[in-house]
């Protein structure tokens, strides 16, 4: 069948003038206009919308093919029927990279993109066209469900993962598919509620991730929200699509709508939706021919109330797509489950678990370690299946247990726990506490593995905490695994707590009583295999707080300032740009733990700073230092504070931040630059970015508290 779609393709690219190969190649315009010329109305409408769970339509007289796409983020999704029914087939194990949180917490570009080269091989060598992923929503509380998918409250740390991820994926010809366009930062209601912004924190907090992942990382599709932004749904908004997307930012790729994102057969017209996907329309048999961007849609170009142009301009960004995707010429046949993909898996992990706290207890040595205890139910659960749309079917999953039982092998007797189980009635199991606290009066050394979970049971119907479709009521420990550590602390001083989950916890009510905290996010297939050389010092910890970690989800902007879900499906961003540290920091109230931050086992120095600056960039120099004795990495951050402000801006930005690894007693000079564009403010009044003259202070420093070098430029 293949072969006779190919040599029909052949024949009607040669009768519509596509006499060879190069011919295509050097007029791809051309071709694509004489393919669309050779159209019927109806044809083109059929690219317009989905044939199938997780493809768009095609023209099989022309030998098109939809484009197939596939979830996720973090791994490439089951194989799926038409209905989103899982196939049976069992080809469609895969890597299951860590989560999007996870990856922006190594504050390493380089890796991010290596993160993407795997999901995109693995796209590929599934025959997928566009992966649906990274989600790059800024994280606004700690509730929202899908915050383990996205990358910071920080648009540029987000924006400079993202860039790396896409890059990543797109060298493997594959499309990223940029996620979800704009302002999705809660579950509640996500499907209709109403977002109000304004235009400075649109600007300068929302759509930063979006603008750099098209205008530095050239990404070929953006997916389209399910909130509406400012009243209208964002599949289809004119200003954010026509305007911003297409106008300003001179995007040419394709607007794809979330699944079931679309209303309205006009504004998709008009609006800039490309490819309408997943809508059900509550249809019990789909009937793709139902969508808005199908036979109503037909209906309202033969009546003359659109013009037809509008589709040949979707249908052209289409065509474009189809066949960058079709032409890519691999270099090697793409593979899953490469042991350098789980490689990659493992290093990220490695990188992205956050050392929080450590009274001299960690690296574990294995010499003087008889027995330990591992304590918690997240030391033995597997999350990858978890989530909801970023389900992954992993080839396999390390769990913390696996993960140590494969580190110390005979060496070190392993004890286990499960401490709590997680149920509906979120309450504290006496017996199974009293049974982990007689086993820690015997152990050395006590590893405690909790935090969240995705969901429990069927997300769709059960409690949903770090899951799509759902927010958390609030970030307290679950299931009495508070009493449980602090009652293991009675039992067991040398007790380390590892943090699993999508964003914090509270921990004022037992971070005293634990000698050593980590917060290893969804740490992915080899996250056990991670935390192993963490505790044990293969690894040095190099992770960074993506978020700011406070003891409540209270005392965040989102829920002081704004609102959060809101009410009656409005929501207002009343905290504007005070996102994250920016309110933390410009009203110096002290978080548990602060943006950026992240421990080390060794320790280092910043020396020397000089600063010059000429017409285009601030440019900054100084020397990184490991002062100890143990080879590690530094991430270097830079924040910029503008001395006597008179307009409406946080206290301190992010504008620059490098991983450097440096070798035990070594140091390195460390060049920056910061374009002084980046130092412009979005003025709500002139509605256009604007440079404030005056003295700019530049912070460099380890966390947006951790400032150990500073300098003055005017500008
Ligand atoms: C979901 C998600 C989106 C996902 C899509 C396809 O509802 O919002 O992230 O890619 O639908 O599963």
């Amino acid at each position: 069948m293949k072969l006779i779609k190919l040599l029909l393709k052949i024949l009607i690219l040669t009768m519509v003038g596509c006499t060879s190969n190069k011919s295509i190649d050097t007029n791809r315009e051309q071709d694509i206009d004489n393919l669309i010329s050779s159209m019927t109305l109806k044809e083109k409408m059929n690219l317009l919308h989905a044939s199938g769970s997780f493809q768009s339509g095609g023209i099989e007289r022309l030998g098109i093919e939809g484009l197939i796409m596939s979830d996720g983020p973090h791994g490439i999704r089951h194989e799926n029927g038409n209905d989103y029914v899982k196939d049976s087939i069992d080809t469609d194990s895969v890597t299951y990279l860590p989560t999007g949180i996870t990856l922006s917490s190594t504050w390493n570009k380089e890796l991010g993109e290596e993160f993407g080269k795997v999901l995109g091989a693995e796209a590929k060598a599934r025959g997928k066209d566009i992966i649906l992923g990274p989600g790059v929503n800024i994280i606004r509380s700690p509730l929202c469900g899908r915050n383990f998918e996205y990358l910071s409250e920080d648009p540029h740390l987000s924006a400079k993962m993202g860039v790396g991820y896409i890059k990543g994926v797109q060298s493997q010809g594959v499309s990223a598919c940029v996620k979800h366009y704009v302002a999705n930062n809660q579950e509640v209601n996500r499907g209709t509620v109403n977002v109000n912004v304004d235009e400075q924190t649109l600007r300068e907090i929302y759509l930063p991730a979006f603008k750099a992942a098209i205008e530095e990382a050239n990404a070929y599709s953006i997916m389209g929200a399910y909130n509406r932004f400012r009243s209208e749904f964002c599949s289809h908004n004119d200003y954010l699509v026509n305007e911003i997307l297409r106008k300003e930012m001179g995007f040419d790729g394709l607007m794809i709508s979330d699944w079931g994102a679309v209303h309205d057969t006009k504004q998709a017209l008009e609006n800039g939706t490309d490819i309408e996907m997943g809508t059900d329309l509550k249809m019990d048999i789909i009937d793709y021919n139902k969508f808005y961007l199908a036979d109503s849609a037909i209906a309202m170009v033969e009546n003359g109330l659109i013009d037809e142009a509008l589709v040949d301009d979707k249908v052209r960004r289409i065509l474009k797509l189809v066949f960058k995707i079709r032409d890519f010429k691999r270099t090697e046949e793409a593979k899953t489950n490469l042991p350098q993909h789980q490689q990659v898996a493992l290093q990220v992990a490695e990188e992205g678990i956050v050392l929080l706290k450590n009274e001299e207890i960690l690296p574990l040595r294995k010499a003087s370690i008889k027995k330990i205890l591992v304590v918690g139910d997240n030391a033995t659960r597997k999350h990858a299946e978890e989530g909801g749309s970023s389900q992954v079917k992993a080839l396999y999953e390390v769990t913390p247990l696996q993960g140590l039982n494969n580190y110390l092998g005979d060496d070190v007797s392993i004890d286990y726990a499960q401490g709590y189980i997680p149920t509906l009635e979120n309450k504290a199991n006496e017996q199974l506490i009293l049974e982990a606290l007689n086993k820690a009066e015997l152990a050395d050394v006590v590893i405690y593995v909790g935090g969240w979970i995705h969901n429990i049971g069927d997300m769709w119907k059960g409690k949903a905490y770090d899951c799509e479709a759902g927010d958390k009521a609030n970030i307290d420990l679950l299931f009495g695994q508070q009493e449980l550590i602090n009652r293991l602390a009675e039992v067991n001083g040398n007790l380390v707590v590892t943090i699993v989950g999508g964003s914090n916890v509270s921990m004022s009510g037992w971070m005293d009583n634990a000698k050593a905290i980590l917060h290893a996010w969804y740490p992915g297939m080899e996250g056990g295999t991670a935390l192993s050389n963490i505790l044990f010092g293969e690894v040095c910890p190099s992770g960074k707080l993506p978020m700011t970690f406070a003891d409540s989800h209270e005392e965040y902007p989102a829920h002081v300032i704004g609102e959060f879900p809101g009410e009656n499906d409005e929501v207002t961003y009343n905290e504007g740009i005070l996102v994250g540290y920016r309110y933390f920091d410009t009203k110096h109230i002290e978080p548990v733990f602060p943006f950026g931050f992240g421990l080390s086992y060794t320790t280092f120095s910043f020396q020397d700073l000089q600063l010059n600056k000429n017409q285009d960039n601030i440019r900054l120099n100084f020397i990184l230092e490991n002062t100890g004795s143990i080879d590690g990495a530094e991430v270097v951050q830079v924040y910029v504070h503008k001395k006597d402000t008179k307009v409406n801006r946080a206290t301190k930005e992010l504008k620059a931040f490098d991983k450097i690894k440096l070798t035990a007693n070594s140091k390195q000079q460390v060049n920056m630059q910061i374009p002084i564009s980046d130092l412009q403010y979005f003025s709500n009044e002139s509605n256009r970015w604007e440079l404030e003259p005056g003295e700019y202070e530049i912070l460099v420093g380890n966390s947006s508290r951790d400032i150990f070098l500073k300098g003055t430029i005017a500008l």
